[in-house]
C-alpha cells in the first residue's frame, strides 16, 4: 500500500513548481511533458476549471499564497468565456464550480458570487420542459442530454441555496431523473448520449459518444455516473439518488480489471482499447464521497475500492518525475480523433488524483 500523505505531498510540490512557470495561464494536456496553455487557443474549453480548481485544492493544504493568485488570475481569465457568452454549454459547472464558486465559498467575494450565479443561470437557462432534460451542446440543432452533465449540476443546487430561488435545485433534480430513466442502465453501467425530440421530449435513441458504440458503456462515462449521482444524493437527500450511485459503484468496481484502472469502454473489445487513468481518479474521489453518505456497515467497501484504485495510480500511472503532469496513460474517448487522445495526461485526471488523496486523509473536495 503506498502512502497516500507521500503521494500526495509529491503532487502538491509539482503542482507549484508548474505554477510557477504557467501562473493563472490554463492547461489541458502536456506535451512532451509540458501542460498546453488554452488561455488564447480556446478560453471556453469544457476543462478550464480544472487548473484554478486544482490550485484551490492544493492551496487549501499548503496555504501557499501564490496558489491562491494564480487560481484567481484564471478565475480572471475564464470572464473571457463568460462575457462571450456563444462557447458556453452545460459544462459551465466544471468551469465555474471548482474556480469562483470555490473562492466564493472562502471568500466571499462579490465578483465570484456574480460569476458563479450567471454560470448556473446559463446552466438553468439549457433546461428542456418537456424532456425534463439539460441540454448538453449547441452542435447542429442537436437535442442530446449527457452523463457527464450530473457533475455540473452541484452549481445548481449551490445556487438555489445562495439566492434561496428553488428553481434551480428542482431543475438538478429532474434532470437526474431523466438520467435514471434513460442513461443509466439496468446493469449499472451508462450510455454516453440520449437524443430526445426537443419540442415533445419523446426519448429516441442512444450514441456511442465519446465510447465504443451506441449501448456500450465509456468508462469515464461509468465515473461521471457514480460521482455525479453520489454529488446528487449529498445535495438532494434522495434515498433512489444514492441506491443509484451504489450500484452504479458496484457496476464499476465488479467491472475493473486487475490494475483497478478501467479500459476506456467497459464493453468494447480490450483489443483497441485504451487505459483511462482519469476515470479511476473521478470514481476514487466519489466512491469517497458516497462512503460518506451510506450506513457504517457500507462505508469501508468504498473507501477500499477507492484505496485500491489510487494506489494503482500511485504505483503504476504517475508521470515521470520531469513531466509537469500528475498522471499518465488517460484517454479523451474510445475511437480517437487525435493522436493525443489516447495514452495521454489530463488536467482532470490530475484534479479529480489529488482531490481523492485529500478526500482519503479527511478532507474535502470542490464539488
Ligand atoms: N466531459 C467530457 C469528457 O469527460 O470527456
Amino acid at each position: 500500500m503506498v502512502d497516500a500523505a507521500k503521494i500526495l505531498q509529491h503532487c502538491l510540490d509539482k503542482v507549484a513548481k508548474t505554477g510557477s512557470r504557467i501562473q493563472g495561464r490554463i492547461p489541458y494536456r502536456t506535451i512532451d511533458g509540458r501542460y498546453d496553455d488554452m488561455t488564447d487557443a480556446d478560453i471556453a474549453w469544457w476543462t478550464n476549471g480544472f487548473w484554478p480548481g486544482l490550485l484551490w485544492l492544493a492551496h487549501g493544504q499548503t496555504k501557499d499564497a501564490r496558489l491562491a493568485t494564480w487560481a484567481k488570475e484564471s478565475e480572471q481569465h475564464l470572464d473571457g468565456a463568460l462575457s462571450d457568452f456563444f462557447g458556453l454549454h452545460h459544462d459551465v459547472g466544471f468551469m465555474w464550480h471548482i474556480s469562483s464558486v470555490a473562492r466564493y465559498q472562502m471568500e466571499r467575494n462579490k465578483d465570484s458570487l456574480r460569476r458563479g450565479l450567471l454560470a448556473a443561470t446559463v446552466l438553468a437557462g439549457r433546461f428542456n420542459i418537456q424532456g425534463r432534460y439539460i441540454r448538453a451542446w449547441n452542435d447542429n440543432f442537436d437535442n442530446w442530454a449527457i452523463i457527464d452533465c450530473l457533475m455540473n449540476l452541484p452549481l445548481l443546487y449551490w445556487a438555489s441555496q445562495e439566492t434561496g430561488d428553488p428553481r434551480f435545485r428542482h431543475i438538478a433534480v429532474a434532470h437526474t431523473e431523466t438520467v435514471l430513466k434513460y442513461v443509466m442502465q439496468p446493469d449499472g453501467s451508462s450510455f454516453h448520449i440520449v437524443e430526445f425530440d426537443p419540442v415533445t421530449g419523446v426519448y429516441l435513441r442512444s450514441h456511442a459518444g465519446q465510447g465504443y458504440k451506441d449501448d456500450s458503456a465509456w468508462s469515464r462515462g461509468a465515473s461521471w455516473l457514480v460521482h455525479g449521482m453520489a454529488l446528487g444524493a449529498k445535495y438532494s437527500g434522495r434515498a433512489d439518488f444514492l441506491a443509484a450511485a451504489e450500484h452504479a459503484a458496484r457496476y464499476f468496481i465488479d467491472n475493473l480489471p486487475e490494475d483497478q484502472v478501467p479500459w476506456s469502454d467497459f464493453k468494447a473489445p480490450v483489443a483497441g482499447n485504451f487505459k483511462d487513468a482519469s476515470a479511476a481518479a473521478i470514481t476514487a474521489s466519489g466512491l469517497l464521497t458516497l462512503a460518506e453518505l451510506v450506513p457504517a456497515s457500507r462505508k469501508a467497501y468504498y473507501i477500499e475500492a477507492a484505496r485500491k484504485m489510487l494506489d494503482s495510480l500511485a504505483t503504476n500511472y504517475l508521470a515521470p518525475a520531469t513531466d509537469e503532469a500528475l498522471l499518465q496513460h488517460g484517454s479523451v474517448r474510445y475511437h480517437v480523433n487525435e493522436p493525443f487522445e489516447k495514452d495521454t495526461s489530463l488536467i482532470y485526471a490530475d484534479y479529480f488524483f489529488v482531490e481523492a488523496l485529500i478526500k482519503l486523509q479527511g478532507g474535502k473536495g470542490l464539488f
